[in-house]
């Protein structure tokens, strides 16, 4: 059913990637008519706490028990999640996630004038789970823009999630494995990172942990992962941190489509309803789909995701900082490190 529906709005997506052409070419102009930006020091809320309560879906826990069950409803997950993507979204993740890639445009380096728009790239996908965002960075950037001097880190904190993108990753060009790694990572601290290891580590193996380095990173993704995180303002922090002057944060994630009431509550029905029985249906795990609706109804609205985006340090375009997708079902955010 899932694969009839990604078909059936093919057009719609040729029409996406057309004109998500053209908003490239905009993008470092549009970072330039900045609107918002904040010089704020970094308050202590951006540090983790692991004592310090936050919410896992509708109930209140700490960050370090957040963190754990997370971990757990990932690994639960591992192996349905992309199946699962497939039938709690009809296909449509897909339709997002295309329209996200494009409209970064990796290949083609927007960010400074006179340089070689094919220069090397460093793209970062935090939360890169099952590999759906770094494997369309690759194929735009290699394919599409004929660039082969991209490289992609994905990176994320569950190895499980990690192990099924690592597998997935074979049956891409051998050019685009050469160009892409995997590492495992708290997006709030990527000062310590591992190589993702598919045999069990060695005790010598566990230990290597190295740091992303400040200023290394030219594009930053994230797509449904932020809501998980239990310190966003953290995990923003560490993004500002790891990014060239210059470079871009972008964040794709499902938001608040009350602009439009009838499908909103639509989405609602279907969300609360559907999605944990078909949890429980096809993956045998109702609980993991009910935090999943529950995270995505306490994520902040588009408007205070854009201001905490700005506190961490970010400019944001002309447009607010943020598009709308299916009526805000799900949204883009970006922002850019200052280059001064
Ligand atoms: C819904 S999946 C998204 C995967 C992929 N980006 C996609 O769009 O299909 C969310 C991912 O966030 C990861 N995650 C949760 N908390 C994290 C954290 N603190 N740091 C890094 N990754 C985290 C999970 O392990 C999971 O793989």
């Amino acid at each position: 059913m899932a694969s009839v529906a990604a078909a059936a709005i093919r057009p719609a997506l040729r029409w996406a990637l057309r004109r998500s052409a053209l908003s490239n070419c905009q993008l470092s102009r549009t970072f330039s008519s900045t609107v918002r930006q904040s010089r704020a020091p970094i308050p202590d809320y951006a540090t983790p706490n692991p004592a310090r309560p936050t919410h896992f879906g509708f109930e209140t826990v700490t960050e370090a028990e957040k963190r754990e069950r997370v971990a757990e409803v990932f690994t639960n997950v591992a192996e349905s999640y992309d199946r699962m993507n497939d039938l709690m979204s009809f296909g449509w993740h897909r339709v997002w996630k295309d329209y996200f890639v494009s409209s970064l445009n990796p290949g083609f380096s927007p960010l400074t004038p006179g340089l070689d728009p094919r220069a090397p790239q460093h793209i970062l996908d935090i939360a890169g789970g099952t590999g759906d965002i770094a494997f369309r960075m690759l194929h735009n950037a290699h394919i599409v823009n004929g660039n082969p001097d991209v490289h992609v880190t994905i990176s994320d904190i569950n190895p499980a999630m990690l192990t099924v993108g690592k597998q997935r990753s074979r049956s891409l060009p051998a050019s685009q494995q050469a160009a892409l790694s995997f590492v495992e990572a708290n997006a709030e601290d990527l000062t310590k990172t591992k190589p993702l290891s598919m045999s069990p580590p060695s005790t010598t193996e566990a230990d290597i942990t190295s740091a992303i380095p400040d200023n290394s990173v030219d594009l930053y993704t994230v797509a449904f992962g932020i809501r998980n995180f239990s310190n966003i303002p953290a995990a923003l922090r560490e993004a500002h941190r790891v990014l060239k002057p210059g470079g871009v944060f972008a964040c794709l994630e499902f938001s608040k489509a009350d602009k439009f009431p009838l499908l909103n509550t639509i989405y609602k029905e279907w969300s609360f309803r559907a999605i944990p029985l078909i949890g429980q249906l096809v993956a045998g795990d109702r609980d993991s789909y009910q935090y999943l609706v529950e995270s995505i109804e306490r994520f902040p609205t588009q408007e205070d995701f854009r201001d905490m985006i700005v506190d961490a340090g970010f400019v944001v375009g002309s447009n607010g900082g943020y598009e709308d997708l299916t009526g805000g079902v799900a949204a883009i955010h970006k922002g850019m490190k200052p280059r001064a």
